[in-house]
């Protein structure tokens, strides 16, 4: 895991296996098919780190051998938060990981006018002890994330029970997220360069939606 001084809360996955995919991911010849699978299996490995910290008890079970106290999981539940569309195409890799999750939904869509992001679908678990994952695969401008942390916020979910999962960042948008919520931890494959003129990450992957979906 590497670490980053300008931003103390970001974590870059920066496993081999990740990198290895995410360079395949980016390519421009890549098909829907296998930008599709490449993000499920990196949101998946990301998530090996993502929750490297949830706290374990232990419980008493049989071996067949013997009664022991063993590690299970404890109390915090897990939220997995796809902020739709492109966030899907990871939360599938996590819910792989952690099959009995629940499942919240944040729907952005860019206001014409303000261009900043408003909700039109919010759908989420209760938030008592819950831990929450929040999942964009690009971390561009930063507005919709933070918007989709106000959103968790609002619905009774502080900074420290939110992580933050995506897979590109730009130093931009992590300086716009850090300066409203600097205690959400925010894990990624990769800061890229900076943003272009059109608040595109360079040199980044395109527009994730798309190429996970196969539209334009
Ligand atoms: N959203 C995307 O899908 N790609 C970018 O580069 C920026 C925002």
């Amino acid at each position: 895991m590497k670490h980053v001084a300008e931003f103390p809360n970001l974590s870059v996955c920066d496993h081999p296996l990740i990198q290895h995919k995410l360079t395949h991911m980016r390519d421009v010849g890549t098909s829907t098919r296998t930008f599709r699978l490449l993000l499920k299996e990196i949101a998946l490995l990301m998530g090996y780190e993502v929750t490297r910290d949830l706290p374990l008890a232990l419980e008493r079970i049989n071996t067949p051998m013997q009664e022991m106290d063993a590690p299970v999981i404890a109390g915090r539940k897990l939220a997995v938060v796809p902020i739709l569309r492109a966030g899907n195409g990871m939360a599938d890799g996590l819910l792989e990981l952690v099959p009995g999750a629940r499942v919240g939904h944040v729907g952005l869509a860019r206001d014409h006018d303000t261009h900043m992001p408003k909700e039109y679908l919010v759908k989420l678990p209760d938030a008592e002890g819950r831990q929450f994952i929040l999942v964009d695969p690009m971390l561009a401008t930063g507005n919709s994330a933070v918007h989709a942390v106000d959103v968790l916020n609002r619905h009774g979910v502080p900074d420290e029970n939110i992580t933050f999962l995506a897979l590109v960042a730009a130093p931009e948008g992590m300086r716009v997220f850090n300066a409203k919520h600097p205690n959400v931890k925010v894990y990624v494959a990769s800061l890229d360069s900076h943003l272009n003129e059109n608040a595109y990450i360079l040199p980044g992957l395109g527009d994730a939606g798309d190429r996970l979906f196969g539209t334009k």
